[in-house]
């Protein structure tokens, strides 16, 4: 049996999808159900469970708040996070942990190896580092698996913001300095039901293939909404935002080839179907 965490948010939702239709057991849990920064209640519960694997999406994702919010963010992030790998130890589940490029310093324009200069430039990027930490200390069997830029149907992202903005606005000011790879929910989901069916633990980078900047991205959803709104490329230091991001998010693939996955699609494949299936 499987659980996910999260799965009112864009990965677990998508991750629950993907098992149902492998007709694999699995529960979907949201922060109704079951408060992850709630040690004990945690504890109980999953030993109460005993899943033979916890895929864990659920996390504090608004990147800008955490400025402000350093304490929660780092109490989901960190500690919610080490509150589900006791849990796991206590019952030899497999953990199967989403991180993200955020952990990253965003210098230079090579991708980043798994190892690769890790400095967190943001509150919330340092939480998700500190929560891999968590995993690793606490737990043999563990997956951690670094996205970026995520896009699925049951949430809000970046596509469904230049989609609506796009039908409002003849043009608008997107960055261009920032270079990283989209992620797909529904491509990146299989790859995580995989992993849990598999002992190849370790760390990995998972996003879909071909990098861009945050303004080729939004050209892209623009053209293929055949909507008429003009992107118009502007640096990061035009368009300031609370929490500073990394001007290079691009991830190296080698353990997942390594480890004999297959890679995502591309990035403008999945955008593709993503259109599709918001239709
Ligand atoms: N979004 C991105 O661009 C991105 C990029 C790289 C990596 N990631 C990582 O990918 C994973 C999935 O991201 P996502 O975009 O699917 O996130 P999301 O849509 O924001 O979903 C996160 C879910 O976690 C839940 N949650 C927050 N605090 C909780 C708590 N204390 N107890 C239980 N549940 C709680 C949220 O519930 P509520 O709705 O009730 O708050 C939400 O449903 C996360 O680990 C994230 O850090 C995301």
């Amino acid at each position: 049996m499987i659980l996910v965490t999260g799965v009112n948010g864009q990965l677990g939702f998508d991750v629950v999808k993907e098992l149902k239709r492998r007709k694999i057991e699995c529960l979907g849990i949201g922060r109704e159900e079951l408060d992850i920064t709630d040690k004990d209640v945690v504890f109980d519960y999953i030993t109460g469970l005993m899943p033979e694997c916890v895929i864990h999406c659920a996390a504090y994702t608004a990147v800008d708040r955490a400025e402000d919010e350093e304490e929660l963010c780092a109490k989901v992030n960190v500690y919610g996070t080490e509150n589900i790998a006791k849990a796991c130890k206590e019952v030899n589940a497999k953990m199967i942990y989403i991180s993200t490029d955020y952990v990253f310093d965003g210098q230079g324009d090579t991708p980043f190896e798994i190892e690769g200069n890790i400095k967190p430039l943001s509150v919330y990027g340092k939480s998700k580092y500190e929560g891999e930490l968590k995993v690793k200390e606490l737990l043999e069997k563990y997956f951690i698996v670094r996205a970026s830029w995520v896009f699925g149907i049951n949430g809000n992202n970046f596509v469904k913001t230049m989609l609506r903005l796009g039908a409002e606005k003849e043009s608008l000011n997107v960055v261009c300095d920032q270079i990283g790879s989209p992620t797909y929910t529904a491509d990146l989901a299989p790859l995580l039901c995989d992993m849990g069916m598999s002992e190849k633990y370790g760390v990995y980078h998972a996003t879909n293939e071909g990098f861009c900047s945050w303004a080729e991205f939004a050209e892209e959803i623009i053209r293929m909404a055949n909507l008429s709104c003009a992107i118009k490329h502007i640096p990061t230091s035009e368009y300031l935002t609370k929490a500073v991001r990394p001007f290079n998010s691009r991830l190296s693939k080698k353990s997942l080839i390594d480890s004999g996955y297959n890679l995502l699609p591309s990035w403008k494949d999945a955008l593709g179907r993503y259109l599709v299936e918001l239709k």
